[in-house]
């Protein structure tokens, strides 16, 4: 449709009609036309005309369930506004990849393209036009349990995977029907919550805000992402949704988007739980003031927008501008000529878990899988023949992790099937020893399992956290494996310490016992569809982990939140990093370290690094320095490393962190072989947030490091001249 003939159709549209673009049901309250539309105003349509008005729909099931609701809109929509669908697809739609926060673990932007592709395909034959992804709250503080859902602490990492995911998704023409519109969230710092509370509010600098949480989302914003949507929590107090700061200045002036922006589920109706409107009609006013477009669910933009424009309170200018984002929107999409774009049962069959996408699945939970600890167990030897499979996860199906499809746990591979996929002569000897969950107490299988551990060539030790104690709403205020399952880990490990553990877990967890009792310990977060045949792909060495840590994992809950790259304060710990100093920063009971830093990840093979070299010692602003480190595969298999530049600033302004990633590369290695990785830093790289906010670069001498949080291991040093 030509812009012209938008515009006309804007103007044909009454207050009503304007209003319904930018309200959102989800599909079960569309379908039966439930959505609470009585309010003291009187002002909504009745409830038969929500079908007819209705902009956008949330969370449906299928293509099949997408045409209908299409049709059904249409049927009743004289102007024939198509609806805009939308689903939160976040880590793949029936074939589902690992959580994002092991995703960033890869610190792989190509493999992030690589399942974003997959689940663009998957979703767009599902019908969907709008996915909730990515979701790029940078979080320090595994107590959130959605610390899941980010791909890591460090902010450059969900920008680069961020940006990745949009490009992958939305493509090069959102018209076409293979291609899904990017919704980025949750704008701003709904990651940094207090106490690690979900929903819980943010207080924070404006210099903190704009150098560690914002990035992101502009980020991908600038990859294209054409929507956005405010979070849940309050922002220095004022609620992301209400915050004016966050969306007219720094958003659309500052940023310049032009896109829509949607609210979280009815964070704009709770404008008035958070305290700041007294009724749901002064919480739309609020809303539309700071420029949230649509509502999502419970509809009170539906109820109190016509009046508050009819009275003036709104200008009628405001809302048609909102409204013609949204139209702009599907016309972008192409829904107008072909308003079920990509909706096709028929692809739908063929692509939901084809084998090519089964195979990304697989890669991607191996290459995000990480290998904390190996005294030299790991790999096992394909030959063992007595296999005892012990835990609470030894046969679970829920492996996938919050955000995956209701149902798609049933098509995960468990463990017991990739072993015998790939092992068919071992004998499996399963014992689930306890459960997983926060605070179960039933030890009465540990005896049957440490029996069969006894009896077996090679033990696998599954631990971690149930699937559901981690996602929206799952805070917990200790982050530690239940008691039954370190007691279980107790036993198994006296009785054959030929064990492996397993860990499942969608947040960072304390391993500080368990590290000190198991010989080798593997992560695998929530690795999703392809579950089993990952681990025991990588168990016997079919696949050798190359995942790092994307966030840091504790000794002890109490050290949060934990950001890997601290500043330095006036009285440092000194290192080693071992006992407590009086009058430094420091705890008397625990180090101050993590059990396990980001960045740290182990290999089946070895990589020697040598010869960091810088091809000069000073740059002005317009110059680019290339840091070049020599890196080899020192080990006898394949293998990958991801190689990771660090920055340190050591006298600024301000201060500055002790270490900063600004760089990194996945680099594939032969035995044997030899890479030189070369990076380009520039003055951008440089750059801060002064005092006063201003964006800055300061002249003067920085160093540059390879290695991994806390264990940086060559160091070179350069300096950024004056101007
Ligand atoms: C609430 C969540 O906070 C958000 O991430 C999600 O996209 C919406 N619900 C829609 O399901």
């Amino acid at each position: 449709m030509t812009e012209k003939k938008l515009k006309e159709l804007l103007e044909s549209m009454t207050l009503e009609e304007k209003v319904g673009q930018l309200v959102q049901c989800n599909a079960g309250q569309f379908i039966e036309n439930t959505l609470d539309i009585t309010g003291p105003e009187g002002e909504a349509l009745p409830a038969e005309d929500l079908c007819r008005v209705m902009g956008s729909v949330l969370t449906f099931e299928d293509a099949a369930q997408a045409r209908a609701l299409q049709d059904m809109h249409l049927a009743a929509d004289p102007k024939k506004i198509p609806l805009l669908l939308m689903l939160d697809v976040i880590h793949g739609l029936r074939t589902t990849y690992p959580i994002p926060l092991a995703m960033g673990g890869s610190f792989d932007d190509d493999l992030m393209t690589e399942c974003a592709d997959m689940a663009r395909k998957e979703s767009a034959a599902c019908g969907v036009h709008v996915t909730f992804n990515p979701m790029v709250d940078t979080a320090r503080d595994g107590r959130w349990g959605r610390i899941l859902e980010t791909c890591s602490e460090e902010p450059l990492i969900n920008s680069r995977m961020g940006a990745a995911l949009v490009k992958a998704t939305q493509g090069e023409d959102l018209s076409r029907p293979e291609n899904v519109a990017c919704c980025v969230k949750h704008y701003a710092a709904y990651g940094a919550p207090e106490a690690g509370r979900d929903y819980n509010t943010v207080e924070m600098s404006e210099r903190q805000l704009r150098e560690t949480y914002l990035p992101a989302y502009k980020a991908c914003l600038d990859a294209g992402a054409r929507l956005i949507m405010p979070a849940f929590n309050s922002l220095n107090g004022i609620p992301c949704v209400a915050n004016r700061w966050l969306m007219r200045k720094v958003l659309r002036e500052e940023w310049g988007f032009r896109g829509v922006v949607i609210s979280d589920y009815n964070a704009v109706g709770e404008l008035v739980t958070h305290g700041v409107a007294e009724n749901p009609k002064e919480a739309v006013r609020l809303a539309m003031e700071a420029g949230c477009d649509i509502d999502m669910v419970r509809n009170a933009y539906y109820q109190y927008l016509p009046a508050l424009v009819r009275e003036g309170t709104i200008p009628e200018k405001d809302l048609d501008e909102a409204v013609m984002r949204v139209l702009e929107l599907k016309n972008e999409l192409g829904l107008f000529e072909n308003p079920y774009h990509g909706a096709d049962e028929a692809l739908e069959k063929e692509l939901y878990l084809c084998p090519a996408h089964r195979d990304i699945a697989r890669r991607a939970a191996e290459e995000t899988a990480v290998l904390l600890k190996n005294e030299g167990i790991l790999p096992f030897p394909k030959t063992v023949r007595r296999i005892a499979l012990i835990g609470p996860f030894a046969e679970e199906k829920h492996l996938d992790g919050f955000w995956s499809r209701p149902g798609a746990w049933k098509d995960t591979v468990t463990l017991p099937e990739g072993l015998r996929a790939l092992l068919p002569e071992a004998e499996l000897m399963i014992e689930r020893g306890c459960g997983a969950e926060i605070g179960a107490v039933d030890e009465s299988g540990i005896e049957r399992a440490a029996a069969a551990a006894a009896g077996a060539d090679a033990v696998i030790l599954t631990l971690g956290e149930e699937e559901g104690d981690s996602g929206e709403g799952r805070s917990r205020a200790e982050v530690t494996l239940s008691r039954p399952q370190l007691a279980l880990a107790r036993r198994v490990l006296a009785a054959n310490p030929n064990t492996a553990v397993v860990l499942f877990n969608g947040r960072p967890l304390v391993l500080t016992e368990l590290e000190e009792m198991a010989p080798a310990i593997l992560e695998m977060w929530y690795p999703g569809t392809e579950a089993g045949n990952a681990v025991a792909r990588l168990l016997f060495g079919e696949a050798n982990p190359c995942g790092k840590l994307s966030v840091g994992l504790p000794r002890r809950t109490g050290q949060y939140p934990m950001p890997y790259n601290r500043v330095n304060t006036g009285r440092p710990k000194p290192q080693p990093d071992s006992r407590a100093f009086p009058f430094t920063s420091c705890y008397l009971d625990t180090p101050n370290l993590p059990l396990y830093s980001f960045g740290y990840g182990l290999s089946y093979t070895s990589f020697r690094y040598e010869d960091l070299t810088l091809d000069r010692e000073t740059i002005g602003r317009e110059d680019a320095l290339q840091a070049t480190v020599t890196l080899t595969n020192t080990g006898k298999r394949a293998g990958k490393e991801a190689v990771q530049l660090y920055l340190r600033d050591p006298v600024a302004s301000v201060v500055r962190p002790v270490q900063q990633l600004i760089d990194y590369r996945k680099v594939a290695l032969a035995p044997g072989e030899t890479a030189k990785v070369c990076f380009t830093v520039t003055e951008k790289q440089l750059r801060f947030y002064d005092f006063d906010c201003r964006e800055v670069s300061e002249p003067g001498r920085f160093e540059l490091s390879v290695g991994w949080a806390d264990h940086l291991m060559l160091t070179r040093r350069f300096e950024l001249k004056k101007d």
